[in-house]
């Protein structure tokens, strides 16, 4: 089965206004690239900008709330992001999961939600370096898989990405055939939770994910993409990632 691959940016809070010229190469690239799916996630405030600078490219946003709308200080909502125009979201990143406490339970509240309000859900999942060390990493993703993924979501509108923790702006990525026993795990564990939709679903790889890396991470096994922090942030580096996937 061909699965059609996902080249995503996650921004974090990084980035202005004053950055979004590397919109222009980041788009001639996509645009050369109509095989593959492109998007940009950047900060909130970056968002219409970012639409404005460039029309016709796909962007997201890096977190929604669970409840559309109401009491919630500081927060977005997926209605207010789908308004604005971004079509996908990041959930359960692991430093929303550290910094903000995020759980399992929370994660799959705001991913019904944000599939509800038409928004493709990139649901994030990975295992620390102390559970990676003693052997913890499969029982880890599996239960979060198990506590983040609505029943009722399918292959158009759920993405998964595996990060380990340990591979975050560190410059260490696992080697190949960990990615490949993770991913093939983490594709068994979709197939019992969504049936023949678990077969579909992107599984999308992150962490220190680079120009020269990236050919390598996505021949292996059930790589569909990557997802890309520091990597993603300028033309220059993003643009061989994006050539890679092609
Ligand atoms: O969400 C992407 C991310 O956590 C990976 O970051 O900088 O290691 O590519 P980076």
């Amino acid at each position: 089965m061909t699965i059609r691959k996902l080249i995503a940016g996650n921004w974090k809070m990084n980035g202005s206004l004053g950055m979004l010229h590397e919109l222009d190469g980041i788009a001639k690239a996509t645009f050369n690239h109509p095989e593959l799916d492109v998007v940009i996630c950047p900060s909130f405030t970056l968002i219409a900008p970012a639409i404005v600078r460039q029309p016709d490219m796909t962007f997201g946003a890096q977190d929604c709330h669970y409840d559309e709308s109401g009491s919630h200080t500081g927060c977005v909502s997926a209605p207010m992001l789908r308004e604005v125009g971004a079509s996908y979201v990041i959930v359960g990143h692991s430093e929303r999961r550290i910094e903000q406490n995020e759980t399992n339970e929370e994660i799959r509240a705001k991913t019904t939600t944000a599939i509800a309000n038409g928004l493709v859900t990139i649901v994030c999942i990975g295992e620390s370096r102390a559970a990676h060390a003693s052997g913890q990493a499969l029982p880890i993703i599996g239960a979060q898989l198990d506590g983040c993924i609505p029943p009722d979501a399918t292959s158009d509108n759920l993405v998964v990405a595996y990060e380990p923790i340990w591979a975050i702006g560190t410059g260490n990525t696992p080697p190949p055939e960990s990615i490949a026993e993770m991913h093939a795990s983490i594709r068994d564990r979709l197939c019992l939770l969504l049936g023949s939709e678990g077969k579909k679903v992107r599984i999308l790889y992150g962490g220190s994910v680079t120009g020269k890396n990236a050919e390598e991470l996505m021949a292996i096994p059930d790589v569909n993409g990557t997802l890309v922090g520091g990597a993603s942030l300028t033309a220059e580096q993003f643009v061989p990632i994006i050539e890679a996937g092609g």
